[in-house]
């Protein structure tokens, strides 16, 4: 979900816009474009695949003048990131053009409806539909912008952030939201004249002015020269314009107002996963619709086994999909490391479907094992975070994770992305083959709907931990523990301690301490333990005592209300009551919390750790 930035006013608006722009790069993007009309009322978009800076060397030689112009970084999700499907999106007429982030997903639809009255489309995006649909409001109801805005708004569903111009009006501003953030920037000039800024965040404003109006949900702007600034609800009824003072400096902005990107990341996981399950869970029809699926079912259905193939986190996430697929779907699923999986020769048959997860989408080692399951005539499926990227590319269909550009090099939302997006894998298969009977699956859903608001719980309940990490920081080693759907949990939260903060860390099977790791254990090395009320808890209760009785140092992540183990406990983390298949998604909450706090008070880059990059492209 990239970046808006738009300008009406006095000054020539191509220089703020294309300066906000650059404010706006560090959200991640893959194409940037602008629109402007100039005082001969002539509306011009201009737009580039790739950096804001091949977009600034196509302006060089375009007529950039005009004092009202909207830009934007996109961040793809329905079609490939290329100069067609790049905003701005000019109407059928050409009369308007329009940036938007977010998803439409009722696009489908619309565009069926709009094409039989006529309108055709240049690029795969949700968004050109939706310019479409207002010009289609304006031509029917013959009305102006603001109004067609309001009636086209009302018969979408999604997320959207939007600002449109009009060249039949260039001396008007429209934007609106829902589900995806927009400010406008309030301000005068030297003449007393009144200009508008509008940003996805404030980093393209605060240069200009600190006096801003956070648009709402369903909320629709008009602004003007004269100073006009009118907002109304879907409704249309009158809002009042809340204008507000900004406090935040300019890097303190681009995180949010968190002090890292992995902190803001972090945070981010409750919306996160709700844009990664939007469109994808139907809760009044308990359904799954996933269309890399539906479109392919017959290859999961007869399929011998999954090999699911990743790195690092990416692994980890692939390991509670496995766990999970072959509970609900029945079907074997084996994980591979990518850089073994490439080199060992393996046995592969045309009907496995191998699924590749990568978060960047530019992994080698993914990228190498996937082409050489595709020499072997296996069917490819990926689940990426970067639309586009080579593995999206490399394989025959995919689900992607829409939870937006992750910065920090240690991964957090999309790990968090990867587990619930195998998870609706799972369920989509398991419906297709008829192995969770509908009171199950139905459960499933309903708590799946859930677990971004308990993610948003467990956040709000282990505040604590930001405070008590401090203790750790002498550590030399840690012992991460968990079973069944917890242990790649351990494995993930041992993973993010030594990334961040550079002390030794290994994830094991609980019941495996006995074979040997417990020889470790002494006061010095504390033992983190994932032992929710679900599961085989009873076990895990037996496994902390053998640790406590050898004066091992007990942090542990507990089910709300738990007291047996948090007696037990040195340090405890809470987090509310699941499903076992899903309490991965909300007991690495506490992990991620516990790394990050560590490695800061420790001094360490937790954005960018020595010796790691964001993504590993080479072998
Ligand atoms: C995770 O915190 C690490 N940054 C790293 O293990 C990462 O998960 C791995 O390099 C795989 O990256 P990918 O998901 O982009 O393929
Ligand atoms: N869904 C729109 C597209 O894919 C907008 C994506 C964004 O938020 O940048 O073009």
């Amino acid at each position: 979900m990239c970046g808006i930035v738009g300008y009406i006013g006095d000054q020539e608006a191509y220089p703020i816009l294309i300066k906000g722009l650059h404010r706006l790069e560090y959200r991640g993007y893959d194409s940037a474009g602008v629109a402007l009309i100039n005082n001969e009322s002539d509306l011009s978009v201009y737009k580039a695949k790739g950096k804001v800076v091949a977009l600034e060397q196509l302006c060089s030689e375009k007529d950039v003048s005009g004092t009202i112009g909207i830009a934007h970084t996109r961040w793809a999700t329905h079609g490939e990131p290329n100069e067609v499907n790049a905003h701005p999106h000019f109407s059928q007429s050409r009369h308007l053009a329009l940036v938007h982030n977010g998803i439409i997903e009722n696009y489908k639809s619309l565009r069926a409806e709009l094409e039989k009255n006529g309108f055709t489309f240049c690029s795969q995006t949700d968004t050109e539909v939706l310019v479409q649909w207002v010009e289609h409001m304006q031509n029917t109801h013959h009305c102006d912008l603001y109004t067609a805005v309001q009636l086209a708004l009302k018969n979408v569903v999604g997320a959207y952030a939007i600002a449109i111009l009009d060249k039949t009006n260039p001396d008007q501003l429209v934007c609106a939201r829902k589900g995806s953030p927009l400010i406008i920037g309030v301000s005068k000039n030297e003449s007393g004249r009144s200009e508008f800024y509008l940003g996805s965040d404030a980093t393209p404003i605060i240069e200009y002015t600190n006096k801003v109006v956070y648009l709402k949900d369903e909320e629709i702007a008009i602004m003007d020269r004269t100073g006009r600034l009118d907002i109304t609800n879907l409704a249309n009824v009158k809002q009042t314009p809340q204008l507000c003072t900004l406090q935040m400096s300019l890097d303190q902005l681009e995180k949010g107002g968190f002090p890292h990107f992995m902190l803001k990341e972090i945070w981010e996981q409750p919306n996160a996963l709700r844009t990664c399950i939007r469109g994808r869970l139907n809760i009044v029809d308990k359904d799954v619709i996933l269309s890399g699926i539906l479109d392919n079912k017959d290859k999961f259905i007869n399929c011998r086994r999954i090999i699911i193939c990743a790195c690092g986190t990416s692994w980890h996430s692939a390991l509670i999909g496995k766990y999970f697929i072959e509970e609900a779907a029945h079907i074997p699923v084996e994980v591979e490391y990518a850089s073994e999986f490439r080199y060992r020769n393996p046995v592969i048959y045309p009907d496995d479907v191998v699924i590749a997860v990568s978060q960047s989408g530019e992994t080698a080692d993914t990228l190498a094992a996937i082409q050489l399951a595709k020499s072997k005539g296996a069917f490819l499926y990926g689940i990426c975070n970067v639309i586009g990227s080579s593995i999206a590319r490399a394989t025959d269909s995919g689900t992607y994770l829409h939870v937006g550009p992750e910065i920090g090099v240690a991964s957090t939302k999309a790990f968090t992305g990867q587990v619930i997006t195998l998870g609706l894998l799972g369920l989509a298969i398991a419906k297709e083959k008829g192995t969770l009977d509908d009171k199950i699956f139905h459960m499933l859903v309903d708590e799946l709907q859930q677990i971004p608001d308990k993610m948003q719980w467990t956040l709000d309940h282990n505040k604590d931990i930001a405070h008590f990490a401090q203790m750790f920081t002498y550590c030399k080693n840690f012992i991460y523990l968990g079973r069944g759907y917890n242990y790649p949990v351990a494995l993930e939260g041992a993973l993010k301690l030594k990334e961040i903060s550079y002390i030794h860390a290994e994830g094991y099977p609980a019941a495996e301490m006995k074979h040997g790791p417990i020889a470790l254990v002494d006061e010095e090395m504390p033992v983190v333990v994932i032992a929710p009320k679900r599961g085989m808890y009873d076990k895990v209760v037996s496994n902390i005592q053998e640790i406590k009785s050898r004066k091992g140092k007990i942090i542990s992540v507990v089910t709300e209300g738990d007291t047996v183990v948090k007696e037990m406990s040195d340090y405890c983390f809470v987090i509310p009551d699941t499903r076992d298949c899903f309490v991965p998604l909300l007991a690495v909450i506490p992990l991620q919390l516990l790394s990050y706090y560590v490695a800061i008070a420790k001094g360490r880059n937790v954005d960018q750790p020595r010796n790691l990059a964001k993504s590993v492209t080479v072998e």
